[in-house]
Formats: C-alpha cells, structure tokens, sequence
C-alpha cells in the first residue's frame, strides 16, 4: 500500500519537474516576453455524471486560494448547474445577464471565500455565440479584464461530451479529468480525452481519480485511463491526484458546505490540498507567455 502511494507521489512529482524544466526552456526561447499573462484557465470534466466534478472544482478553488491565488469559479453547467449549493449560496443572476447588458461582471460573481469568486454562467456562455460584433467585443474587454485580476480560472463542466462541453474544453489552458473505479467512468473518461485531442492534439491533461477505497484503486484505474491513451491516441496523460472516499464528503454535501471548510482534516479534504499544491507549484507547460496569447474568453467567442 505505501509503495503504491509513493510511487504515485513520484509519477505527479516527475510530473511537475517534468513541466516545469519544459516551461524553463520555452521561457527563453520565447525571451522577453512582452507580456505575462498570469491566469491559468483549468476545466474539469469527466464525461461521466456524478464522478464529482463539481466538488472537485468548488473545493480545489478553496484551496488554491487559501495558498495565497485569487480564483474565479466559473460554474458552466448550465443544466444542473449546483456549484452554488454545494457553496451554500444563491446566486440571482448569471453570464447571460452581463451578455444581455442588464448586470455587470462584478454584480453576478459571489465572493466564496477570501480571493475566491464564484461566477454563475446560466446559459451565459451558450449565449457567447449569437451576440452581436459590437457587444461582443465590449463583452471581451469586461471578461478579459477579469481574467487580469485573476490567477486562476477553473471551470466546472457539465456531464457528457456535448458541443459546449467541448467548446469550454478547447478553450480552457489545461483540462482536469476526472475518473472513478466505476468502469463506465474509465469509458468516458477516454472518450472525453479522444475528443479534446481530436481539437486540440497539445492540450494538457490530468487525470484525478476520485472516490477510490485504497491506494492500489487509484493506480489501477489511472493505469487504465493512461493505457488506453497512449495506446490509442499515443498521447500520455499525467496523474494529479487522487480523492477518497469519503463520508465526509458526503455530509458536506448534504449541509451545503465545502468539504474544505466543513471538515479541513478530512480525506478528501487533504487530497484536494495536495492537489492545490500540485497545480500551484507545476509551471504551466504550455502558457503562451507572450501578448499574443489569447485569453479563454476570446478562445470561447471566437471558437
Ligand atoms: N470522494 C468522495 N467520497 C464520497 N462521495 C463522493 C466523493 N466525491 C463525490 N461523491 C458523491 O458524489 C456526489 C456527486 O458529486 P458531484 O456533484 O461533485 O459530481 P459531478 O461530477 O459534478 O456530477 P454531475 O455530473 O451531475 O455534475 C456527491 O454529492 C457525493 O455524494
Ligand atoms: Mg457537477
């Protein structure tokens, strides 16, 4: 059991190294860089419903900016969306009221914690795509403005491929996916990466393995998941972390407290720490550093 954890504490660590030496490299090749674009732009999918996205995005938000980042939540599903209950909070409006002109930004983000802002979309980012030139550009100054004052940006996806999942996918710097023990999970999972790469062949992925029972769990599904990506779209995937059980959670949950503030010491709640200090110390491997890059908002309405 121990020599699992470790060895799956060695293959996130590499990980980091890994990225980190790559981002080194590109740092001079790209030098000076005109401008650093410092948000990172992370969306956490799955394919399957239910594997714990949306805990997953609320919590690790919580933790990164308890480590000092400032954070924006975007809550992109649109169907179900309930990042706003698991917060205890209840938002009036969303994204598609700043698109329709009758709210500002700063009226519809709810702070969740210090440095931490949830921004409800509604149907908001669905809507990106039928707005006039004019707006359309007004609207990108607002969110690229955002963007600026943010270190982070980690967006939680609904359940299944669709073309807006996909769409928010492309569009995001890294992709989080998470995967259960449960083998339709592992299913989706590969087929959510098969289709981010057939879009985007160099987006970086990360796969957390959640709900697992014992270490020997989280090597065996990551295993899987890795497998058939090299396998099939020889591409690698990294591991970031895995999440236990945990009835913790579960309580959480039904009290509409993050975990992270419900129970800090709890499992899940130490695993998504260490995930936060995962992401915060990798230097993203491929964040075009220069004021050519383009933001996720001009990504999205111009996908
Ligand atoms: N680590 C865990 N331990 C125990 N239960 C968990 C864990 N993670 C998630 N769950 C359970 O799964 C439920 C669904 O989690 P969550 O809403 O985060 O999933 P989701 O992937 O966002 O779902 P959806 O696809 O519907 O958006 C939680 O309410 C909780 O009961
Ligand atoms: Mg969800």
């Amino acid at each position: 059991m121990n020599d699992q954890a470790s060895t799956l504490r060695l293959i996130a660590q590499n990980n980091t190294q890994k990225n980190s030496m790559y981002s080194e490299q590109q740092a001079t090749e790209t030098n000076p860089p005109k401008t650093v674009r410092r948000m990172r732009s992370i969306a956490i999918s799955g394919g399957k419903g239910g594997v714990g996205k949306s805990n997953l995005s609320v919590n690790l938000a919580l933790a990164l900016g308890s480590i000092g980042n400032k954070v924006s939540l975007l809550d992109a599903d649109f169907g179900l969306a309930n990042a706003d209950l698991l917060c205890g909070v209840t938002p009036k409006h969303h994204l598609g009221h700043v698109i329709a002109g009758w709210k500002e930004l700063d009226d519809i983000a709810v702070q969740i914690s210090n440095g931490v802002q949830l921004i409800p979309s509604g149907s908001g980012i669905e809507e990106l795509a039928n707005i006039s030139v004019s707006a359309h550009t007004n609207l990108l100054h607002k969110l690229e403005a955002m963007e600026r004052s943010s270190n982070f940006m980690l967006i939680d996806t609904a359940a299944g491929i669709s073309e807006n999942v996909t769409g928010i996918l492309i569009s995001a710097d890294e992709i989080i996916i998470v995967a259960t023990p449960d083998p339709t999970s592992i299913v989706d999972a590969y087929a959510t990466i098969k289709i981010i790469l057939r879009h985007s062949p160099e987006k970086p992925i990360f796969v957390v393995v959640n709900n697992v029972v014992g270490v020997g769990d989280a090597e065996q599904v990551f295993e899987q998941v890795s497998y058939v990506s090299k396998r099939f779209l020889k591409r690698e995937v990294n591991f970031l972390g895995m999440i236990p059980n945990d009835d913790l959670l579960v309580e959480a949950v039904r009290e509409q407290i993050p975990v992270l503030e419900y129970a800090p010491e709890a499992p899940s709640s130490r695993a998504i720490k260490l995930i936060a200090k995962q992401i915060h110390s990798r230097n993203p491997a491929d964040l075009a550093t220069t004021g050519e890059a383009q933001s996720f908002w001009n990504r999205i309405i111009s996908k």
